[in-house]
């Protein structure tokens, strides 16, 4: 696509437009659209304009701009995270109404956990998990399945930046982030104490596809509190029911 005066693409511009919109900040002006995309006010008008006729971008009722149904709807179309996701939510469900806390499906994106989905409950422990939302690798239980069966470059690139606190009980320290990745390789799960939020607890496994590749996380969020193995027992259920699953069926990750 043409380039403007700076060298950026127009598709470039247009991602940053659409990035500028995330889980805590669904419905903008067209101002802050610009700012948070970092354009200038004329290019800003003018993009979402042309992507509010396209339908990737609407109108709310309080003249704001949000996204788009329409892109939502291309986005399904055949994607692979929604293959998954159908797989894995009957048994997301049983784990679900067995433990009515959290359940969550995550994948691997650019060095951090991408939610397909999350199962919760009206009276569950706090959770900051959110659909369409991302957590650091080395914090979330499902970041942490996906970052110790990674390949060996994405866990060089995790270890060496600097690796943010959340809580006093989050792994911050290189070699014990190493050691607990090796653990989790060896165990087969991860059962996060605290390192999230300190009153929760997140249990994490890896669900693999028919060449063993680990291509998703499936965890859930559980009160510290609650002493009993049960919810490790299940999430250990449900991860070897979906890999089954992936196996026998279509593979969800495969591009045909
Ligand atoms: C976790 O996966 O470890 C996790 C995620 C979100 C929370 C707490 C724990 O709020």
């Amino acid at each position: 696509m043409a380039n403007s005066t700076s060298g950026e693409s127009v598709s470039e511009r247009i991602v940053r437009v659409l990035e500028a919109f995330d889980v805590d900040r669904t419905a903008l002006t067209t101002t802050e659209i610009g700012r948070r995309a970092r354009l200038p006010s004329s290019t800003a008008h003018r993009l979402v304009g042309e992507l509010i006729q396209t339908g990737l971008l609407e109108r709310t009722a309080g003249g704001r701009v949000q996204l788009g149904l329409h892109l939502w709807e291309i986005a399904q179309r055949g994607s692979r995270a929604l293959r998954l996701r159908q797989i894995a939510l009957p048994y997301m469900e049983r784990v679900q109404a067995r433990l009515g806390e959290h359940t969550q499906l995550g994948v691997l994106e650019r060095d951090e956990v991408l939610f397909l989905e999350r199962l919760s409950h009206p009276q569950a422990v706090s959770n900051v998990t959110r659909v369409a939302g991302r957590l650091p690798l080395h914090a979330s239980s499902s970041g942490l399945v996906l970052l110790a069966f990674g390949d060996e470059e994405l866990q060089r690139r995790t270890l060496e930046a600097p690796l943010a606190s959340y809580t006093p009980d989050t792994v911050t320290d290189p070699d014990a982030l190493r050691a607990l990745l090796a653990r989790i390789r060896r165990e087969g799960f991860v059962v996060a104490e605290g390192f999230v939020e300190p009153v929760s607890r997140g249990i994490a496994v890896p669900i693999r596809d028919a060449r063993d590749r680990v291509i998703a996380a499936l965890s859930v969020v559980v009160p510290r509190a609650d002493p009993s193995a049960g919810p490790l027992e299940e999430v250990r259920a449900a991860g070897a029911a979906i890999s089954r699953r992936v196996r026998e069926g279509a593979d969800p990750f495969a591009s045909r």
